[in-house]
């Protein structure tokens, strides 16, 4: 078995006017394909390796052959955080339920919330995400990590993640990032969100 690129689920101009259609064109067909090729190319002869979902395999990364285990780290880590992410922002979906009753307590409120994860957010230095996680003791978290790394390495779940690699942003916003953030708050799709909680939680 490969792995593939899955598919968008929605037109490349969907998120217009928050995010730009050949931003996310690139995005997706480039540089999520790009990890897509990477992570098969590692793989190649491994089939019990191959066999296993992503997800899987970056959960346990101490028990990937260490000839691997960088390629996994970030290949895998690309397209499994990339793949993640798309299905996360749709416009016009409003912050309820489950997700919205967890944000209060955690944080306070939805702007004390979204003040904390867009600064962690600008505090990553360099390429990485920010995640919003449930940790191990089933609490809501945010947290970031470098490069493509997963929280799944360490041992969380995430609910809600942003790219903040420039090639997610640079085009339409050169080095702010900032703007981008806000633009990503407009466009978060927080049933989905509320799907991973549920999951997150069982
Ligand atoms: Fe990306």
């Amino acid at each position: 078995m490969t792995y593939t690129l899955p598919e968008l689920g929605y037109e490349y101009d969907a998120l217009e006017p928050h995010l730009d259609k050949e931003t996310m064109e690139i995005h997706h067909s480039k540089h999520h394909q790009g990890y897509v090729d990477k992570l098969n190319a590692a793989l190649e002869g491994k089939a019990d390796l191959q066999d296993k979902d992503v997800d899987e395999l970056l959960k346990d990364l101490d028990n990937i052959p260490e000839e691997i285990r960088t390629a996994i780290r970030n290949a895998g880590g690309g397209h499994a955080n990339h793949t993640f992410f798309w299905p996360l922002m749709k416009k016009d979906v409003a912050c309820s339920g489950a997700i919205s009753e967890a944000i209060n307590a955690k944080f306070g409120s939805f702007d004390a919330f979204k003040e904390a994860f867009i600064k962690a957010a600008l505090g990553v230095f360099g390429s990485g995400w920010a995640w919003l996680v449930i940790n191990e003791n089933k609490e809501l978290e945010i947290m970031t990590t470098a490069n493509q790394d997963s929280p799944l390495s360490q041992g969380k779940m995430p609910v809600l993640g942003v790219d903040v690699w420039e090639h997610s942003y640079y085009k339409k916003f050169g080095p702010k990032r900032n703007e981008f953030l806000e633009a990503f708050f407009q466009v978060i799709d927080w049933d989905k969100v509320n799907e991973h909680l549920s999951k997150a939680n069982q």
